[in-house]
């Protein structure tokens, strides 16, 4: 089968079409023909060669974490699904012809497969982040960076959850944030007094999702570091704020999407597999809306 790899760290043209064995699922593990593939900031950053510490790589190597497909094989010990079941879901090399998921979840009815390739990462996250503010009903919470994929699952779940959410985009994207069903703000200089004009009872708890050297402002807005969480911005700690890196309970993530209404992440471009250097360019420029995603024939 076919997938993508690569053999040393580097620019996008590192990325080559390359002809691999069939992976096999191990114990608790499921393969799946990929019919699309999710692209995260993630996957260039390993490219880079920004994540040899925290992931270190055996070359070649394989790149994505997001995929939604066709099951064809199934671990020991996996019960909860048949081969020829649709399911996306999270796992390891997923810019394949088949990849193997080590946490899944039905595709939503109404749902494309194309949409679902893009859920897994995003959704963890979003649920893991909220989680650990504690986001619920009646509260403020102001997300930084919130039009990009998990930005979108995080203000959806959000709301869903009864949170009022006030969302950070550049002017392009403000109306993108309402019909998630945000209070748009833009981002940059001035940032606090336009978030404090739309809370006038101040800030709950305050996610950094787009790394932007913002922790100052959010810090400000909620008064209180301790309510502040970023997932890109690592100083965080030594200001007092939260960070979160590592996954959590996916499963449980998926069913709050599934049974939250209307939830999707929106494509904003889709690629063929071949051109997983173009889409991560795309990536890596900073302004995706919603979810890149990589189809396969
Ligand atoms: N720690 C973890 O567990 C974890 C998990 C997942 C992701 N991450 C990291 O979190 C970050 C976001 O991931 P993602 O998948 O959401 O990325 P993404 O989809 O590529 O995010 C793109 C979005 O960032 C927005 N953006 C760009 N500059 C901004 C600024 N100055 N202020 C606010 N928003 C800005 C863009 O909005 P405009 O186009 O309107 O500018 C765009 O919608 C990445 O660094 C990723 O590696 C960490």
């Amino acid at each position: 089968m076919k997938a993508i790899q690569f053999d040393s760290y580097g620019n996008p043209d590192v990325l080559q079409v390359t002809e691999v064995d069939t992976p096999r699922p191990a114990a608790g593990e499921i393969v799946i023909d990929v019919a699309a593939a999710g692209v995260n900031p993630i996957d260039w950053k390993i490219r880079r060669g920004l994540m040899a510490e925290q992931i270190p790589l055996q070359f070649p190597a394989g790149l994505g974490f997001d995929a939604a497909g066709t099951v064809t094989a199934i671990g020991e010990g996996v019960t909860d699904l048949a081969v020829g079941d649709q399911v996306y879901g999270t796992g390891r090399s997923t810019y394949a012809e088949q990849a193997v998921l080590s946490a899944w979840a039905p595709i939503p009815s109404g749902i494309s497969v194309e949409s679902a390739a893009g859920w897994g990462s995003a959704v963890e996250t979003a649920v893991r982040i909220l989680d650990q503010l504690g986001i619920g009903s009646g509260q403020t919470v102001l997300v930084s960076g919130a039009a990009g994929g998990v930005g979108t699952a995080t203000v959806r779940l959000a709301v869903a959850r009864g949170a009022t959410v006030i969302g950070t985009a550049g002017p392009a994207n403000q109306d993108y944030l309402t019909d998630l069903g945000a209070i748009p703000v833009v981002y940059g200089d001035g940032l606090v007094d336009r978030v404090a004009a739309v809370a006038p009872n101040g800030v709950d708890a305050a996610l950094d999702i787009s790394g932007a050297g913002v922790l100052p402002e959010l810090i400000k807005l909620t008064g209180d570091p301790a309510k502040v969480l970023s997932i890109a911005d690592f100083t965080a700690p030594g200001l007092g704020a939260q960070v979160s890196s590592s996954s959590s309970d996916a499963p449980a993530a998926f069913a709050e999407a599934a049974r939250t209404p209307d939830f999707d992440i929106p494509v904003d471009r889709r690629y063929p597999l071949a051109e997983a250097a173009a889409a991560q360019e795309y990536s890596e420029a900073g302004h995706v809306r919603g979810k890149i995603i990589l189809t396969v024939e």
